[in-house]
């Protein structure tokens, strides 16, 4: 008997942002208005954007030492870097890019048939919303998970436009390669051989997750994308390159990660800062809205399969740098983690050790 794909979490139903905003531009209701405090745009310094470092994948690839260096550095002190001469194909990324736009151009009812059942987060809908009382994010989503194959829903897989299953996989397995590679030089960097932490991810665990942020007439007043760590081993981002709104948390403030045509933007998560014990940082992002425009990006998550544990290796503790984290099941920290909602750095908290 072939086994059944695990759910991974469940999400309270909300209002679909998009149909709201399609009904009334002007109104934003309570529930999605945020304290200036909250969105602290006083501690914001978009000149730094330029800062964020940009890595050539096939000299790291090629294992050239500068390369290399560099991004030992970016994990060390941005967390996120961007990502160029990957080998996904321009023509792919366009296909990818208008199939998505297509699909959420759709009627609602249309794309109400991939909604996301009470149980589990794949499909379309809204993700990590726990409580009634809780703010609430301007954007809607379509999240799948695309590897391991059997862990797949098809259900969820949107059959309009047509041939947007397809694109979707090969647009997956093409960023997933890109995953593998990096995951190969970040073994290196943290002083592992080459193959040790794609060993941990066997059988890769990969989820898409398509954000469409519509347009906001006060975006001052909003978050897109509540401040959040992604908890798995890496992301890889692309971002439409006419419209910005990612931000990354750098020494207290929030820098603009401004879209680079064709780039990918990597960030470090939430297993990689526990198996570094806290050298590589999986850094704290949000998103913010666009008054005139919408927004989409495409975040593919690639995380080690449920039973791997996590934990820091040996030769990342010393006398200097003492255990900062206990172990940890990785299917238990990520289900553990999409059981709350999205609150900074807050859930790898579960994993330090107090002392
Ligand atoms: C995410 C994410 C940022 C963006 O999906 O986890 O951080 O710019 N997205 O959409
Ligand atoms: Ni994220």
């Amino acid at each position: 008997m072939e086994e059944e794909s695990p759910s991974l979490a469940p999400s309270l139903p909300v209002p679909n942002v998009q149909e709201m905003v399609k009904n009334n531009q002007l109104q934003i209701p309570e529930r999605y208005i945020r304290s200036p405090q909250e969105i602290e745009k006083v501690n914001y310094l978009p000149h730094l954007s330029s800062d964020i470092p940009i890595i050539d994948l096939t000299l790291l690839s090629n294992g050239d030492t500068e390369e290399l260096s560099k991004l030992d550095i970016a994990c060390k002190e941005w967390g996120f870097f961007q990502i160029v001469n990957h080998g996904v194909q321009k023509e792919l990324v366009q296909r990818m890019k208008d199939a998505t736009t297509e699909f959420f151009e759709l009627p609602i009812e249309e794309k109400e048939k991939y909604a996301m059942t009470s149980n589990d987060i794949q499909g379309y809908g809204h993700a990590y919303v726990v409580s009634e009382d809780q703010i609430l994010d301007w954007s809607d989503a379509l999240i799948l998970v695309t590897n391991p194959t059997w862990y797949r829903k098809l259900q969820f897989w949107p059959k309009t436009p047509i041939g947007f299953k397809e694109i979707i996989e090969e647009y997956a397995n093409d960023v997933k390669r890109v995953g593998e590679e990096i995951l190969s030089s970040l073994s290196l960097v943290i002083g592992l051989q080459k193959h040790v932490l794609l060993g941990l991810h066997e059988e890769l665990l990969e989820a898409i997750r398509v954000n469409y942020y519509p347009p906001c007439s006060t975006p001052e007043k909003v978050l897109g994308l509540s401040p959040h760590s992604d908890s798995g081993t890496i992301t890889l981002l692309m971002q439409h390159d006419d419209a910005s709104g990612l931000e990354i948390r750098h020494k207290g403030c929030w820098v603009p990660v401004t879209p680079t045509s064709e780039a990918l933007v990597v960030n470090v998560g939430d297993a990689i800062e526990i198996w570094s014990n806290g050298k590589y940082k999986s850094v704290e992002h949000r998103a913010v809205t666009n008054k005139n425009k919408r927004r989409i990006s495409w975040a593919c998550f690639l995380a080690p399969p449920d039973d791997v544990e996590v934990e820091p290796f040996d030769h990342m503790i010393d006398a200097q740098h003492p255990k900062l984290y206990q172990k940890v099941r990785f299917g238990d920290y990520m289900r553990q983690s999409m059981k709350r909602k999205m609150e900074g750095k807050a859930h790898i908290e579960v994993a330090m050790i107090n002392e």
